[in-house]
C-alpha cells in the first residue's frame, strides 16, 4: 500500500508575498491543485497534505488528509509530520513537494516503481548558480548524501540536483525521521538528511533521472512566472496538437481550463481566461480579452473585444471591436460590432446592434434585464434603459433613449426633433468679426 506526502506548509518567505507561496496560480491553477491533480491518477491508497496554518482550502479534496504544521521547522520536521498521519498498512511513500506545478506523471510512476528503501528524484542542471540541495553519488552510482548549496556555495558545482522528491521504505522512514538533527546553520530539520542517513545505516538508496523542467521549484515571483512561461508552453502546445490555431502562440494566454475545439483560430494576443470554451470555426481575433464565455461555431469575437462572466455567442455572431459583453446571450448571426457595452441581455438571431449602444443595466442597487428581439435593428448611439424588451423585427432610431418596450415591427423613436435656422452661420461670423476689428 503506498501512500504520497505533499509538503504545503513553510513560509516561502522568498517569494515576498501575502499570499500563501502554494496558493499562487499557474495558468489559473494554484500550485498545489496543479500537484494534486498531477499525483491524482496514480491510485495513491492515501493523500496527505502538510499545510501551514493560513492555508486555506476552498475545497478540500474529498479523499485528502490534511494535517497542520504550526511552525515552519524545515522539510524534514513537515515530512515528521505528516507521518505521523499515515495508516499503518502504508508501506511506501511518495515525498513531493507542492512548488513543483509541472511535475509529469512518467517520473512519479519511476519513483513509485523504484525497488531501493530510499529514491530520490534527481535532474542535471546547466545553470550551476540554481539554489537546489545537490546529490551525492558514490562509484556505484548510489546516493550517499544530498548537500544544500545554500550552506556549502563550492558544492554548486556539482550538476546532480535534487528535485525535491523522493521515494521511502515506510518502516525505514518511521525509524529514521527521528534521527534527524537540526541544520546547525538554518536551525531546521531537513528531510533530505534521510539519504546520508539511511546510506550509513546500510538502507539502499537508488536514484532515477527526471527533466529538470518537470521538477522546476518556485521560490520566487521570478520563478513562478518561469514556471507560468513552460506552463503556457505546454497547455498552447496540446490544444495545437489537437488542432487549433493559435497565429502567434507565444503572445496569448490560456487559462489551464479553456476548452478549444479542433479548426478554432486564436489571433495573437489573445487573453483565454477562466471557463472559456470555444467551438470549431470561432474566431477570436488580436486584443480580445474573454473569460467565462461559450462561443459557438462561426462566431467571431474581436479585434479588443471583452468578453466576462457567463457570456453566450451562438452560431455565427459577431462581437467586434470595443465591445464589452457581461452576463448576455447573443443569438445566432447576431452584430454588435463597433463601441458598445452589452450586459444582462438576450440579443435575438440577426439582430444587428448599432455603434455606441448601451445597455443601462444597474441602478445602483439591482441589475437589470434588456431583451432584443429577432432581426432587431438598434440604430448608432441607442440607450437602452432596462428592464426593457425589444420586440421582433422592430427598429429603434439613432440616437434614441428607450425606456419603455418596443411592439414587434414597429419604429421607436426617441429624439429631439432637428430644427433648422437658415443663414444663422453667416450672421454668428458677421457679429464675432465685427468683435474682432
Ligand atoms: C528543497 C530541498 C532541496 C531541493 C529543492 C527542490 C530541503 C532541505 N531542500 O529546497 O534539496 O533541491 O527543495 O525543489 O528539503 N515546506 C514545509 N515546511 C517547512 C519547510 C518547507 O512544508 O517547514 C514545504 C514548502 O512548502 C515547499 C517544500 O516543502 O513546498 C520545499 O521547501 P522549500 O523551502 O521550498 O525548499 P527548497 O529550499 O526549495
Ligand atoms: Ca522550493
Amino acid at each position: 500500500m503506498k501512500a504520497v506526502i505533499i509538503l504545503a506548509a513553510g513560509n516561502g518567505t522568498r517569494m515576498k508575498s501575502p499570499i500563501p507561496k502554494v496558493l499562487h496560480t499557474v495558468a489559473g491553477k494554484p500550485m498545489l491543485q496543479w500537484v494534486i491533480d498531477a499525483i491524482d491518477p496514480l491510485n495513491f491508497e492515501q493523500i496527505i497534505i502538510v499545510a501551514s496554518p493560513i492555508l486555506e482550502f476552498e475545497t478540500k479534496p474529498s479523499n485528502v488528509d490534511v494535517i497542520v504544521q504550526g511552525k515552519p521547522l524545515g522539510t524534514g520536521d513537515a515530512l515528521q509530520i505528516g507521518v505521523s498521519k499515515l495508516n499503518s498498512n502504508i508501506n511506501k511513500v511518495l515525498l513531493i513537494c507542492a512548488d513543483t506545478p509541472l511535475l509529469d506523471q512518467a517520473d512519479l510512476k519511476n519513483l513509485i516503481n523504484s525497488t531501493a528503501d530510499l529514491t530520490v528524484a534527481a535532474m542535471e542542471i546547466n545553470d550551476l548558480s540554481k539554489s537546489y540541495g545537490r546529490v551525492e553519488l558514490n562509484d556505484k552510482s548510489q546516493p550517499v548524501a544530498i548537500v544544500e548549496t545554500k550552506h556549502n556555495e563550492k558544492d554548486k558545482i556539482n550538476k546532480l540536483a535534487n528535485a525535491g522528491a523522493y521515494a521511502f521504505n515506510a518502516k525505514m522512514l518511521r525509524e529514521l525521521l527521528p534521527q534527524l538533527k537540526p541544520n546547525q546553520e538554518s536551525g531546521e530539520i531537513y528531510a533530505t538528511d534521510l539519504v546520508a542517513l539511511a546510506f550509513a545505516k546500510n538502507y539502499s538508496t537508488g536514484v532515477i533521472y527526471a527533466r529538470e523542467e518537470n521538477f522546476f521549484g518556485v521560490n520566487t515571483i521570478v520563478e513562478l512566472t518561469a514556471a507560468e512561461s513552460i506552463m503556457q508552453d505546454r497547455l498552447k502546445k496540446a490544444h495545437m496538437l489537437n488542432g487549433v490555431r493559435f497565429v502567434l502562440p507565444e503572445t496569448s494566454y490560456v487559462n489551464y481550463d479553456a476548452e478549444i475545439a479542433a479548426g478554432a483560430y486564436i489571433e495573437p494576443n489573445v487573453y483565454i481566461g477562466e471557463r472559456v470554451r470555444i467551438a470549431a470555426f470561432a474566431r477570436i481575433l488580436s486584443y480580445s480579452y474573454i473569460s467565462e464565455c461559450l462561443i459557438l461555431s462561426q462566431a467571431t469575437i474581436g479585434p479588443f473585444a471583452h468578453l466576462r462572466a457567463n457570456v453566450v455567442v451562438e452560431e455565427g455572431a459577431t462581437i467586434g471591436n470595443f465591445v464589452e459583453v457581461k452576463n448576455s446571450l447573443i443569438g445566432k448571426k447576431a452584430k454588435a460590432k463597433h463601441l458598445s457595452y452589452i450586459g444582462d441581455a438576450s440579443i435575438g438571431e440577426a439582430t444587428n446592434i448599432g455603434a455606441g449602444t448601451i445597455t443601462c443595466n444597474y441602478d445602483g442597487f439591482n441589475k437589470f434585464k434588456t431583451q432584443i428581439g429577432k432581426n432587431v435593428m438598434v440604430g448608432v448611439n441607442t440607450t437602452l434603459v432596462a428592464p426593457v424588451f425589444l420586440g421582433d423585427g422592430a427598429y429603434v432610431a439613432a440616437g434614441s433613449v428607450i425606456t419603455e418596450d418596443v411592439t414587434p415591427n414597429s419604429l421607436a423613436i426617441s429624439r429631439s426633433i432637428q430644427q433648422e435656422k437658415a443663414e444663422w452661420a453667416v450672421n454668428f461670423r458677421a457679429r464675432n468679426a465685427r468683435k474682432l476689428s
